[in-house]
Parts: structure tokens; C-alpha cells; sequence
């Protein structure tokens, strides 16, 4: 379990990453490809967004700063927005805060990265099983460790575990400590509140809910792409 701030100083690789910003770009990326979009780009930069659309625009563009959609923007970092009308046989450009630098640095420690949310649990852990050697990387918020995050991290890991024996880091047995105090998601933290007062409450209840797509989006090259689970 490490912050994405944490991998800056990581030169060991793993056989696999997962990727978690509950709220909400893995939240976001997870149902824009369950609902049809063919891939999502993930960037750092607004200016390196706004350059891959001039070369391809039809192209969405999409993302958030502060939790508001950037200007001349296609779409924010709404889960609600990518729905399958929007999205289907399309691809996607997203920026956000920390979530879409998580995953670029993601790629730099493990040959297989996974992303992850509540939407997703269950099907993320059937993937993982596979490996010995896993890095569960939290997007966390602006250099703060993220609850809700935390508390799915916590979920995978008490999923593995069930199966198989994993020698834990302590950030890894304080996630699972969190989950096992609640067993539930509880979505109290900072984040959630800053999302309920710009007006993004339904966005809230939505990432919470468990297991709503059988798909597991997996990194390849430089898109996100969906691994379909029958
Ligand atoms: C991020 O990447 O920091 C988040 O997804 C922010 C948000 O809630 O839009």
C-alpha cells in the first residue's frame, strides 16, 4: 500500500499495481469503460490534454481541477457524466488532480497495472490472485492520505487474503484494520464533504456502491483499456 507521492522514491518493481481514487477518478474510469468507451489516455498536465485533442479531436476531453471541469472542457470527472450515450465507441483523454498522475507512475513500478473502485472490487481481486508481489497504490488527496481509499485498499487486501497468504506492509495491515472496523464503505472523509458542497453529493453515493461492473480496466501502453470479466 503506498501513496502516489511515495512512488517518486521507489526503484523496485512489482508484479502488478492497483490504482485507487475512489473519489473519483477510478470511479470515473471504470464506468466509462463499462459503458462502451473504447480507452481512456491518462495525463498529468491540462496543457498535455488540450495538445493529444488538437492532434485527435474526436477525442473527449475530459477532467478536473479543484473538482470542476477545466474551460472548453468536453466533460469533468463526474462518474454520472460517462454514461453509455456519451461514451460508447469512443475514447477519452482524462486529467485530473492526483488520480491520473497515480497511474502514470503506477506504470513506472509494475508491468501489469489495475484500476480500481468499489464499482469494481470483487472483479479487480479475481485478477490479482494471479500474483505474489502486488503494490496497492492510493491517489490519495493533494499529498493526504485519502479515507475512502484507504478503506478499499483495506477490501482488496481482506479479499487476498481470504485466498492466500501475503506478507503485509504496515500501511497495508492499517488499511485492512480500517476495513475490518467497518466492513462497509464510509464515506466521511474531506473529500466527500468538498465533493458534497461543490454540489457532486450524487457523485458521493455512487462511488460507494459495490460491484456494479464486471470489467477491470488494465493499462496498456499508453491507454486504459477494459478487460471484460464473463
Ligand atoms: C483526483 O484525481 O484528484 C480526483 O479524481 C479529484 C476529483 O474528485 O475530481
Amino acid at each position: 500500500f503506498l501513496t502516489h507521492n511515495e512512488l517518486d522514491t521507489i526503484s523496485y518493481t512489482f508484479q502488478a499495481a492497483i490504482v485507487i481514487d475512489v473519489l473519483r477518478a477510478t470511479s470515473t474510469i471504470v464506468t466509462a469503460l463499462s459503458n462502451g468507451a473504447r480507452f481512456v489516455i491518462p495525463v498529468g498536465k491540462i496543457e498535455e490534454a488540450v495538445d493529444i485533442k488538437r492532434i485527435q479531436p474526436d477525442l473527449i476531453l475530459s477532467g478536473e481541477r479543484n473538482g470542476i471541469k477545466p474551460q472548453g472542457f468536453d466533460l469533468g470527472n463526474s462518474p454520472l457524466e460517462y454514461s453509455e450515450e456519451v461514451v460508447s465507441g469512443k475514447g477519452i483523454i482524462l486529467t485530473t488532480s492526483n488520480g491520473t498522475k497515480a497511474i502514470q507512475k503506477a506504470k513506472k513500478i509494475a508491468g501489469n497495472v489495475y484500476i480500481a473502485a468499489f464499482l469494481n472490487i470483487s472483479y479487480v481481486v479475481e485478477q490479482l490472485s494471479a500474483y505474489e508481489n502486488i503494490a496497492i497504490i492510493c491517489a490519495g488527496n493533494e499529498s493526504e492520505v485519502s479515507y475512502e481509499d484507504t478503506q478499499l485498499a483495506g477490501f482488496i487486501i481482506s479479499k487476498l487474503t481470504e485466498c492466500k497468504r501475503y506478507s503485509l506492509s504496515d500501511s497495508s495491515l492499517i488499511a485492512l484494520r480500517t476495513w475490518e472496523a467497518i466492513r462497509r464503505p464510509d464515506f466521511s472523509g474531506t473529500h466527500s464533504q468538498k465533493l458534497i458542497e461543490l454540489g457532486f453529493g450524487r457523485d458521493v453515493d455512487f462511488c460507494q456502491k459495490i460491484d456494479v461492473f464486471p470489467s477491470v480496466p488494465i493499462c496498456k501502453g499508453e491507454r486504459i483499456v477494459r478487460n471484460l470479466i464473463k
